[in-house]
């Protein structure tokens, strides 16, 4: 057989593979970005590698981690999904690694963690970004060793967990602040698999919504025939930043309350997420959301970096002009950033991370909307 028809036939199987899972999981998607996401998981799942998954919040992170499960070795043992930034720190170490009687005032009998209920099987951590540095420190060993101690108890305790762990926070930032521990990322960065937001992949966008209408459909017997070309277009061209959760919300929405047979620009418009400016113009939502502040935190760390920078650059150039030779005239030309021009930037620099949203872009700098506009005016940047 030559080369050609066996690649064929290995794409084929493959491409049916695919469709089988996502049969099998009501996991939709037909983008590339997707695709590679889940060819990845496919591929990672069998093994023991740690798996961190990363992307905006409703990007599909815990539907992939129950996809990896299920698709491992493990499948049989159980899933356990801890959202680190839902649980309180001491009640969350108490919940992963389990306590003995008396370890703390609540503590009337032993109780077993997460770790031990999940032997065999995995262990999903949401949001680890949120991790304090003592359970971290616990977690990287029971990564490394697979031992532990219940709270209050010298016994060491061996499990066999994998790991999978998913952020939508871009945890370099925080080790680089030293709130996140290197060697945690490191180990829990083993396999990293991204999921893209909605809106950078547009064309999942009625596939999607045309899963989650039929589906709901069918549990509300509505005679539902489908969207209308510019329904499913016009949901193309919003932002979603809650992506495929918020998709869904919508759709339901609408099903729901408005039980149509026949989904139209009209029928979505009263369901649609608020969002400042035109409709398909890039803006922000109207109430700060979690997706977006992603975004803004990255801009926001960039703005961060930038003035410190410039702080630096200042600082030497303050210290300068002790060792070079005294100006002859007055006039001072150092330092050369002085702190309008600094302010200019960072004011320019908060408007572009927020697409020119002036009320976001003052948030950004913690000055009011109205101390903007003035400065605005002031230095021309309108
Ligand atoms: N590829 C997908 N196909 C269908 N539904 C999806 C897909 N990805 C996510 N969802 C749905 O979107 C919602 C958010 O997914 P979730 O995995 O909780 O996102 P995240 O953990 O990234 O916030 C859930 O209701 C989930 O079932
Ligand atoms: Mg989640």
């Amino acid at each position: 057989m030559s080369e050609q028809p066996l690649q064929k036939f290995t794409e084929g199987l493959q491409h049916l593979q695919f469709q089988i899972i996502q049969q099998q999981f009501g996991i939709i998607g037909k983008s590339r970005q997707f695709l590679r996401a889940l060819e990845r998981a496919i591929k990672v799942a069998p093994t023991d590698l740690s798996v961190l998954l990363r992307g905006e919040s409703g990007t599909g992170k815990e539907v992939f981690a129950r996809l990896i499960h299920s698709l491992s070795n493990r499948k049989d043992y159980p899933l356990i999904t801890v959202n680190c930034a839902a649980i309180p720190d001491t009640l969350l170490e108490a919940e992963l690694f389990g306590y003995e009687k008396g370890a703390f005032t609540d503590a009337h009998e032993r109780h077993r963690g997460f770790f031990e209920v999940a032997d065999h099987g995995t262990i999903f951590l949401d949001e680890i970004a949120e991790m304090s540095p003592k359970i971290q420190a616990k977690l990287l060993r029971v990564l490394e060793s697979g031992e532990f101690n219940r709270l209050g108890s010298t016994e060491t305790i061996r499990v066999d967990v994998r790991v999978l762990s998913a952020t939508n926070r871009p945890l370099e930032m925080a080790v680089q602040t030293g709130e996140f521990r290197q060697d945690l990322f490191y180990r829990l960065n083993t396999v990293q698999i991204y999921l893209p937001p909605l809106r950078e992949r547009k064309e999942d966008i009625p596939l999607l919504a045309e899963y989650f209408a039929r589906r709901i459909a069918q549990h509300l017997e509505i005679p539902f025939e489908g969207f209308t070309d510019e329904a499913l277009q016009l949901l193309m061209r919003l932002p979603w930043y809650g992506n495929i959760r918020e998709l869904r919300n919508v759709i339901e929405t609408v099903m729901t309350i408005e039980r149509p047979s026949i989904i139209t620009p009209a029928t979505l418009q009263p369901h649609l997420p608020k969002v400042l400016g035109a409709p398909g113009e890039r803006s922000l939502p109207a109430t700060g959301s979690v997706q977006n502040e992603f975004a803004l935190q990255q801009q926001l760390a960039a703005i961060q970096q930038d003035l410190q920078e410039i702080k630096e650059l200042l600082q030497h150039n303050r210290a300068a002009p002790r060792s070079l030779p005294v100006p002859a005239t007055d006039h001072v030309s150092l330092p050369s950033l002085n702190l309008q021009e600094l302010e200019k930037i960072a004011i320019r620099q908060a408007l572009e991370a927020t697409h020119w949203n002036k009320r976001k872009a003052a948030q950004l700098l913690g000055i009011s909307p109205r101390t903007l506009y003035r400065k605005l005016a002031a230095y021309g940047l309108e």
